[in-house]
């Protein structure tokens, strides 16, 4: 029956990860948090230096997107892939931890349960390969 679909909320264990952390309004909260924090830290803040007010709003709109569609939400990834984005930045190993370790303050502050953190942790590490580009 259709309406059982309609039923099937986000407290079901084969619920959606998006639907597990919330859905839209959620994951736009945890990407405003995680922007935040990267910039108030002068390790990644200065690969954002000179951008305009328009180049910030599309970036965090590409990647609450990304976040949207990797973790099974209604969303479309409207931006560039992940290599060619980053290809300029010369990001090393500790820049990728000091970005990815603002992820996890976010995390911690949302208190995002560990089977959902978890999964986040792996989506955002098979990101690593076409981001990390300096020895
Ligand atoms: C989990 C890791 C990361 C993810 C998911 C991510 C995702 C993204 C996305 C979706 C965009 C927008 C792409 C577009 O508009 O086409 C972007 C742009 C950007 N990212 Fe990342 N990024 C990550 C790590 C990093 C790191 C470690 C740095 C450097 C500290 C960085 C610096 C930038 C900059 C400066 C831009 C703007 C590029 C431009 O449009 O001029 N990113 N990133």
């Amino acid at each position: 029956m259709a309406c059982a679909t309609f039923r099937k909320s986000a407290a079901t264990p084969q619920a959606s990860l998006y639907a597990r952390l919330g859905g839209y309004a959620a994951l736009a909260a945890v990407t405003d948090d995680i922007l935040a924090r990267e910039v108030k830290d002068p390790m990644i803040v200065r690969f954002f230096r000179g951008l305009e007010v328009r180049d910030v709003q599309r970036i965090r709109q590409h990647l609450l997107g990304q976040l949207c569609a990797a973790t099974g939400g209604p969303c479309f990834y409207p931006g560039r892939d992940m290599k060619t984005v980053h290809a300029e930045m010369e990001i090393t190993n500790d820049i990728w931890n000091a970005f990815t370790g603002h992820i996890g303050e976010t995390l911690n502050a949302f208190k995002v349960p560990e089977r959902e953190r978890n999964e986040l942790v792996v989506i955002v590490q098979s990101l690593k390969k076409d981001i990390v580009n300096k020895p």
